[in-house]
């Protein structure tokens, strides 16, 4: 049976955005997301914080989801929310609260992989956007996740590759806070590397399989590199920080763009999105670009507001298990790991 008007309420809070979302059949109404200011004097996300911050921002933020949607509670047809990976504290923030919710509205529970949801916000319906076919591989790039995960249908996911350890949102913040910048610091090493020199400063690419990563190497290459160059010049980050950013941008794209191309060759699929707060990145984003014009690729960039942590992510996956009647039992906890393939 067709399932038509159909609301969604969709939940995020597994690390320090609390996210509240609306989709109507598949398209955005509302995305709210209250980021957490309160981490950024830590150098890095305070779980014992988020929580706290959750709790306080979780009613106002669902109640203005709802509101600008232009809906009533009482119009939604199912409540999906983030199970996991993520913070244990704030994780079970935004599952007691949509437990509690669905219970009190009477209506289903959907509970949603975040990682699958990074993913799975290409197909959110919106005008203009490019929905990918299946197979179709995804570079998922995040804070804590570095993936290429190949994609034969919603909820049928097979990891290629990953990162050995750091995530690249890792290396990105890493490097920032090498460099004296505030947490997290990848938005700000995109934003000063577009007035730098990518070829200043060169660091060697680590070697790993062919479509896994590592970025600890790297962390600590431009941790002597800085420590060797300010001994010798105490205002060399000051004097030099947009090719020193644009450099390391640079090394970090390259490695990535390298990845795409192995599994490109070992799949011979060229449908090739992706996801999470790095593909953020303008340099990620201009050059996929280009991949598209010279080498024949489709490729599939999400809008900056479904890059980084959000809602309408947990809404549309929650939608899409909604069509499948892919229910959630109330016995259902939060997990702070989970695999993508979970
Ligand atoms: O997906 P996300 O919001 O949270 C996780 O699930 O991890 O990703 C956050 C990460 C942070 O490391 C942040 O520095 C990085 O995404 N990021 C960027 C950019 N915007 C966000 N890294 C590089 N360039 C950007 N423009
Ligand atoms: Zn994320």
């Amino acid at each position: 049976m067709d399932k038509k008007n159909v609301y969604i309420l969709g939940i995020e809070s597994s690390c320090d955005d609390t996210s509240a979302a609306v989709l109507h059949d598949g398209k955005v109404l509302s995305n709210i997301v209250a980021n957490q200011e309160v981490h950024a004097k830590y150098g890095g996300v305070v779980p014992e914080l988020a929580s706290r911050a959750h709790q306080q921002n979780i009613v106002p933020v669902v109640q203005q989801a709802i509101a600008q949607a232009g809906i009533e509670k009482s119009d939604l047809s199912a409540i999906a929310f983030t199970r996991g990976p993520g913070l244990m504290g704030s994780l079970l923030v935004g599952t007691s609260f949509a437990k509690s919710l669905a219970l009190g509205l009477d209506i289903p529970l959907l509970d949603v992989n975040h990682m699958q949801a990074h993913i799975l916000a290409h197909f959110i319906k919106e005008e203009g956007s490019k929905i990918p076919p299946f197979p179709f591989i995804c570079l998922t790039i995040s804070g804590g996740h570095t993936q290429i995960v190949k994609i034969t249908d919603h909820f049928e996911m097979e990891i290629l590759g990953e990162t050995i350890d750091d995530a690249v949102g890792e290396a990105f913040d890493k490097s920032a806070k090498i460099l004296g910048l505030p947490y997290p610091g990848g938005p700000l090493v995109d934003k000063y590397a577009q007035q730098g020199n990518p070829k200043a400063y060169s660091f060697s690419k680590p070697r790993v399989g062919d479509l896994d990563f590592s970025f600890s190497g790297l962390k600590t290459a431009i941790l002597y590199f800085i420590q060797r160059e300010t001994k010798a010049n105490p205002n060399f980050i000051e004097e030099n920080l947009y090719d020193i950013c644009a450099s390391i941008q640079h090394t970090i794209i390259e490695i990535l763009m390298d990845k795409i191309k192995n599994a490109v060759k070992a799949t011979g699929i060229k449908h090739i999105a992706i996801a999470g707060g790095v593909s953020a990145n303008s340099e990620i984003r201009k050059r996929l670009e280009l991949a598209e014009k010279h080498w024949g690729w489709n490729t599939y960039i999400p809008k900056f507001q479904y890059t980084t942590d959000n809602a309408a992510m947990i809404a549309i996956t929650g939608y899409l298990k909604y069509l499948n009647n892919d229910y959630s039992d109330a016995s259902i906890t939060a997990q702070a790991r989970l695999k993508v393939t979970e």
